[in-house]
C-alpha cells in the first residue's frame, strides 16, 4: 500500500479545528482509495511563539521539507499583533513560504450553485464563474531589498528577476493548457519597470504555448474587472502584492471565503491551505467553515500525491453535503435545511466520501 507523509501545521484561532475536520475526510478517503497518509505536526505562528518564543521553529523548516506535502491551518491573532516585525506570526508565515521555495501560490475561486445567492453580486455576472488566480509567492516587494523605516522615510522595494518571472509564467500557461487555454497577465506596466519586464517575459513564454491566448491587464482595470464581469477571467497570472488583492477579490466574488482553498507549490514540496485567516473571534465555538481546508487537501491529493480520484471523491462529497443542504453557521442565510457544527460538517461530507 501506498504510504505519504504530511506534515501538518494546525497553527492558532480556527486552524486547529479546521484541520482536523480535514484530517477527518483525508482518513475516510485514503482508507477507500486504499493509500495510507502519516501524519506529523509542527508548530508555526502564534503556538509557536507560545512556546519556543520564535515564529518558525527550525523543526518546522526541516520537518516539512522531509514531508510529501504540507496541510496547514491558519495563523495569527491579537495577542501577537503588537509583537516586533520579525517575530510577528505574518514573518513566520513569510519566512516559512521562502524556506520551502513555494513560488506558486494557486487560488481558485468557483462557485458552487447552491450558494450563487452568498455573494454580493448578482447571480447572472456569478454563475458558471470558475477562475485560477497564479500569484507569484517569494518575490516582489514582499521581499525585496533594500527595506527600510527609520521613522522619517521608510520604503520598500519592488524586485523581480527574468528568472522568477519565467518560472511562474510556465506554471501560469502549464494551468491553462488544462483548462480553458487562456491566461490573463496582471500588472502595472504603464507605470512600472519591474511589470514591463514582467509583460515581456509573459509574451517570450507565450510563444512556447501557441493554443493559449495570453491578455494582458493593468492591475487597476483587472480589480474592476473581476467585479464587473468575473466570467472573462481562466487563469490571472500576477505577481506577490497584486496576487495578494485580487485573490481577496475574486473570494468574494464567489461569496464564499469560507470554502476557497489554495495551493502553494516549488520544487522542493508544497503547503496547502484555506485562504481566510484564523478569525480568532469565532475559534473554539464549532462554527467555523471547515471546507475550504478539506478542499485544500483534496488539491493536496491532486497536485503533490497524484491521487486524484481521491480528490474528486471529496470534491463530490463537498457538492453533496451542500446540494443536500447542511452549511456551518456562515452561510446559514443561503438554502439551509439544516445548520451544522465545524465537525458535524466534517462528519457529513467523510460520510458521503464512501457513497
Ligand atoms: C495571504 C495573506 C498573507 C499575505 C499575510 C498574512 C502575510 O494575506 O496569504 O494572502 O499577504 O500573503
Ligand atoms: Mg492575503
Amino acid at each position: 500500500m501506498k504510504n505519504y507523509n504530511i506534515s501538518i501545521i494546525k497553527g492558532d484561532g480556527i486552524g486547529p479545528e479546521i484541520v482536523d475536520e480535514a484530517i477527518k475526510v483525508l482518513d475516510a478517503v485514503s482508507y477507500s482509495c486504499g493509500f495510507s497518509l502519516e501524519y506529523k505536526e509542527y508548530l508555526m505562528g502564534g503556538a509557536a511563539l507560545d512556546v519556543t518564543g520564535e515564529p518558525l521553529p527550525k523543526e518546522t523548516i526541516t520537518g516539512v521539507l522531509q514531508s510529501d506535502a504540507c496541510l496547514f491551518g491558519a495563523i495569527g491573532g491579537e495577542k501577537w499583533d503588537t509583537l516586533p516585525r520579525d517575530k510577528r506570526p505574518e514573518t513566520g508565515l513569510l519566512n516559512f513560504r521562502e524556506a520551502m521555495g513555494v513560488y506558486a501560490n494557486l487560488r481558485p475561486a468557483i462557485i458552487y450553485d447552491e450558494l450563487v445567492n452568498a455573494s454580493t453580486l448578482k447571480p447572472e455576472v456569478i454563475e458558471g464563474v470558475d477562475i485560477m488566480v497564479v500569484r507569484e509567492l517569494i518575490g516582489g516587494i514582499y521581499f525585496g531589498k533594500p527595506r527600510e523605516n527609520d521613522g522619517f522615510k521608510a520604503f520598500n522595494t519592488m524586485v523581480y528577476t527574468k528568472p522568477e518571472i519565467e518560472r511562474i509564467g510556465k506554471q501560469a500557461f502549464e494551468l491553462a493548457m488544462k483548462r480553458d487555454k487562456r491566461v490573463c497577465s496582471v500588472d502595472k506596466a504603464n507605470v512600472l519597470e519591474v511589470s514591463q519586464l514582467w509583460r515581456d517575459t509573459m509574451e517570450e513564454i507565450a510563444r512556447d504555448y501557441p493554443e493559449v491566448e495570453l491578455s494582458h491587464m493593468y492591475v487597476d482595470n483587472a480589480a474592476m474587472q473581476l467585479v464587473r464581469n468575473p466570467k472573462q477571467f481562466d487563469v490571472i497570472v500576477t505577481g506577490n502584492i497584486f496576487g495578494d488583492i485580487l485573490s481577496d477579490t475574486a473570494s468574494m466574488v464567489v461569496g464564499s471565503i469560507g470554502l476557497l482553498p489554495s495551493a502553494s507549490t516549488g520544487d522542493k514540496t508544497a503547503i496547502y491551505e484555506p485562504i481566510h485567516g484564523s478569525a480568532p473571534d469565532i475559534a473554539g465555538q464549532g462554527i467555523a467553515n471547515p471546507i475550504a481546508t478539506i478542499e485544500s487537501a483534496a488539491m493536496m491529493l491532486r497536485y503533490s500525491l497524484g491521487e486524484s480520484l481521491a480528490a474528486d471523491k471529496i470534491d463530490s462529497a463537498i457538492k453533496k453535503a451542500l446540494k443536500d443542504g447542511y452549511r456551518t453557521k456562515d452561510l446559514a442565510a443561503y438554502d439551509a435545511k439544516e445548520v451544522v457544527t465545524t465537525s458535524e460538517m466534517g462528519d457529513i461530507i467523510a460520510n458521503y466520501i464512501n457513497k
